[in-house]
């Protein structure tokens, strides 16, 4: 048996990307921000002694803690991790506009910290499995190379340091063999940005599959820094 963990598994990506693990024969932890969120209750149901649902909160020390804390006791390993969780602030002002400092702070807690809280506190666990990957959820909009905006000063910044803090994780953990990924899923039809985004181009399911193939079924080039690849395997620039 292998091992997968998801955080943000409420529905979206990380909802599809549960399934989809459990498809693969993983056994998959799914973690959800609020227990209110019920599909994945159903795939649990569905799928007895082969998943586990917890709730985690990745913007909370306490909520990580306990989080790896139930992890450790319910698996032997942890052979993929996929920093999933993320949030998408204000999208519309730019500078010189009167910018809200508090709720970057907020995005930049659960984009950039929360991967490396969570990859911190399983760290040790996943050390002990044969896969030894980690993928986190990155963006395009981390792309200091390709940027092409003008705000979306939360979102941007904090995937701009999501990729670093992988980069930070590669170096220290791949003498134990973890290999980091960063990955933009694609532009995917969600309610990240409180409904449904209907100029997306891809359905979650169809973003999940792809990320999966990419994380799985993929033999990735040797690299000192962790790969930054969209859902089809295509590179993204730094
Ligand atoms: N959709 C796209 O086009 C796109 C493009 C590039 C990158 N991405 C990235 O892909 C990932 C998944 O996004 P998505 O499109 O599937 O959006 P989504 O449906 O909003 O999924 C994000 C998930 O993260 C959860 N979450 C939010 N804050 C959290 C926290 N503090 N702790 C734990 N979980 C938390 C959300 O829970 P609730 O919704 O219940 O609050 C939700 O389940 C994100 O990292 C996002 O930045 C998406």
């Amino acid at each position: 048996m292998h091992y997968a963990l998801v955080t943000g598994t409420d529905h979206g990506i990380g909802l599809e990307l549960a399934r989809q693990l459990l498809s693969r024969g993983y056994y998959v932890t799914a973690c959800r921000l609020r227990p209110q969120e019920e599909a994945i209750d159903a795939l649990c149901a569905g799928n007895p002694g082969r998943m586990q649902v917890l709730t985690l909160d990745i913007s909370q020390d306490e909520s990580v803690k306990q989080m790896a804390q139930a992890v450790e006791r319910a698996t032997p390993c942890l052979d993929l991790l996929i920093n999933n969780a993320g949030i998408l602030g204000d999208m519309a002002k730019t500078v010189g506009d009167e910018l809200d400092f508090d709720e970057m702070l907020r995005v930049f807690n659960v984009n950039a910290l929360g991967p490396l809280r969570v990859t911190n506190a399983l760290a040790a666990h996943l050390l002990r499995g044969e896969e030894k990957k980690i993928i986190n959820l990155s963006s395009e909009a981390g792309s200091i190379q390709d940027c092409w905006r003008e705000g979306w000063f939360g979102y941007c910044m904090s995937k701009a340091a999501n990729n670093m803090q992988g980069a930070l994780v590669q170096n220290a953990l791949r003498r134990g063999g973890v290999r980091v990924v960063q990955m933009h899923p694609g532009h995917v039809a969600t309610y990240m940005r409180g409904h449904l985004d209907t100029t997306a181009r891809i359905t979650p399911d169809l973003s999940a599959a792809g990320i999966l193939r990419v994380a799985l079924d993929t033999a990735w080039p040797a690299s000192d820094r962790p790969l930054f690849l969209d859902e089809q395997g295509n590179t993204l620039k730094y």
